[in-house]
């Protein structure tokens, strides 16, 4: 059977189509490939008449055309949803605006630490992790602290009510460094690691905290000098703060290493309000002390290398620009919201 020629007819289906599918069904029966209406009528120009041809192809061009215009329309006004679908109850209305939905975020403490990790995981460094209750002679004993050094007294540190063994005692460790005496037990040089963490001691001002954050650091190879550790540690400096910090050494005394070098940074703080501030106390390093290597059976003839142990809070204060500690831990939203 021919399908119909009545163009007229296939433009109404045109215009009263629902959905797209109805769209395609009108449009297969006009343009289908095999059984199209006008694919057929114009095979059939191949057996009119030449002057016959001239009038019926050009007929046939304008109702392919205007069928097709129409189609396109319909398309694309089927594809529009219009106002009365978006009346409808669970029709999404594009144009109202929502407030922006407000995520949360790491504290920036836990969030620098993982900075911290990454920098150094980028050297080399592995990362570890040691208990917040230790005792005396993990604390102070084993690095090399002498038995009447004053870091002992109980001003400084906060001691826990534990049994323990005669001329030991429990206590919140007051540095990361006990890390140092665990990690080196249990592994053979040579090895980099950091260990940041929580520590406690009994302080409170602008720039001291009874619980602050350090993260420690521990490089032990056969010939691993100060000048790598000056390295590795200016390095991170730049990374973690800005590269173009400003810092300066000096020497300093810890018993556990041996020479002892403290690096100092600048700070804008609370009643020191110069314009390139203060020098703020970072981070204290230096030689591995050899005692401290007899200590956890490692020789120190065959082996070397610098430790140290950052302040997180100082270094976050000095990055910011924060001038009291205390910020870190009141739980207010607008500092908070600010990093
Ligand atoms: N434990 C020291 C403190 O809390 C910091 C420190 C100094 C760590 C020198 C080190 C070091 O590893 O080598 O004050």
């Amino acid at each position: 059977m021919t399908p119909s020629t009545d163009w007229s007819a296939y433009g109404k289906q045109i215009e009263t189509a629902k959905t797209l599918a109805d769209l395609e069904q009108v449009e297969l029966a006009i343009f289908g490939r095999k059984q199209g209406a006008m694919t057929l009528a114009m095979q059939q120009l191949r057996d009119v008449t030449p002057e016959e041809k001239k009038t019926l192809a050009k007929e046939l061009n304008e109702q392919k055309r205007t069928l097709d215009e129409s189609i396109a329309a319909k398309r694309k006004a089927l594809q529009t949803p219009s106002a009365s679908s978006l009346a409808n109850d669970d029709a999404i209305d594009p144009t109202l605006e929502l407030p922006a939905r407000e995520r949360g975020h790491l504290h920036l403490i836990p969030e620098f630490i993982r900075q911290v990790e990454e920098t150094f995981g980028r050297m080399g460094f592995d990362v570890a992790y040691g208990p917040e209750v230790e005792d005396e002679e993990m604390n102070f004993d084993l690095l090399n602290f002498p038995k009447e050094h004053s870091a002992r007294d109980a001003q400084d540190v906060f001691y826990v009510q534990k049994d323990a063994p005669k001329d030991n005692k429990w206590l919140l460790r007051a540095h990361t460094s006990p890390v140092q005496i665990r990690y080196m037990r249990e592994h053979k040089p040579p090895f980099r690691m950091i260990c940041p963490g929580r520590v406690y001691r009994k302080d409170a001002d602008a720039t001291h905290s009874p619980m602050f954050h350090q993260w420690e650091g521990l490089m032990i190879g056969k010939d691993v000098s100060l000048a790598n550790m000056k390295a590795v540690m200016e390095t991170a400096v730049r990374e973690l703060i800005a590269p173009d910090a400003s810092f300066r050494w000096r020497t300093g005394y810890f018993p556990f290493v041996e020479p002892g070098l403290e690096m100092d940074m600048r700070w804008q703080g609370e009643d020191r309000q110069t314009r390139e501030g203060a020098w703020l106390e970072i981070v204290g390093c230096g030689m591995v002390h050899p005692n401290v290597l007899k200590n956890v059976g490692i020789d120190p003839e065959q082996w070397q290398g610098f430790a140290f142990g950052f302040g997180v809070e100082r270094m976050l204060m000095i990055k910011h620009q924060i001038p009291s500690i205390k910020s870190f831990y009141q739980g207010d939203l607008r500092f908070l919201r600010a990093f």
